[in-house]
């Protein structure tokens, strides 16, 4: 169950196509991925940098999860995301130990990956995705 990478950190932001300027002006980096959500209510777009990668979030509308989050916190990291081989055995074993889930059972995300979310109440405050990474 340990997972293998940080898949990505997430950095919920209030306007995509700025941020993603912004972040190519500062470090050069390009989008490998852009695309909306709806089940999330959200739009993302993904930098890849070495083997992890960081995701641009924003909000399709003020009452969203991270529109309610820019709301309540302003911009900034969202969470983090473990890459795990099978996300099944990670929550079975997480539900094992006790550890507040916010998805049971798994649901599809950006990318078409196997993705679920843990509680930000089960570590430092902080929101948790497991990521199960298609090939
Ligand atoms: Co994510």
């Amino acid at each position: 169950m340990l997972p293998y990478n940080i898949d990505h950190v997430a950095i919920a932001v209030q306007d995509l196509d700025q941020a993603l300027d912004e972040f190519r002006r500062q470090y050069g980096v390009e989008p490998i991925r852009r695309e909306v959500v709806d089940e999330q209510g959200v739009e993302e777009a993904m930098l890849a940098i070495g083997g992890s990668q960081v995701q641009l979030l924003a909000p399709l509308g003020p009452d969203t999860p991270v529109g309610r989050f820019l709301e309540r916190s302003g911009e900034g990291i969202h969470h983090i995301a473990l890459a795990v081989a099978d996300i099944e055995t990670a929550l079975a074993h997480l539900a094992n130990t006790g550890t507040r889930l916010i998805d049971e059972t798994p649901r599809v995300g950006g990318g078409g990956h196997k993705i679920a979310f843990v509680h930000p109440e089960a570590f430092a405050g902080t929101l948790v995705e497991l990521v199960e990474v298609a090939e």
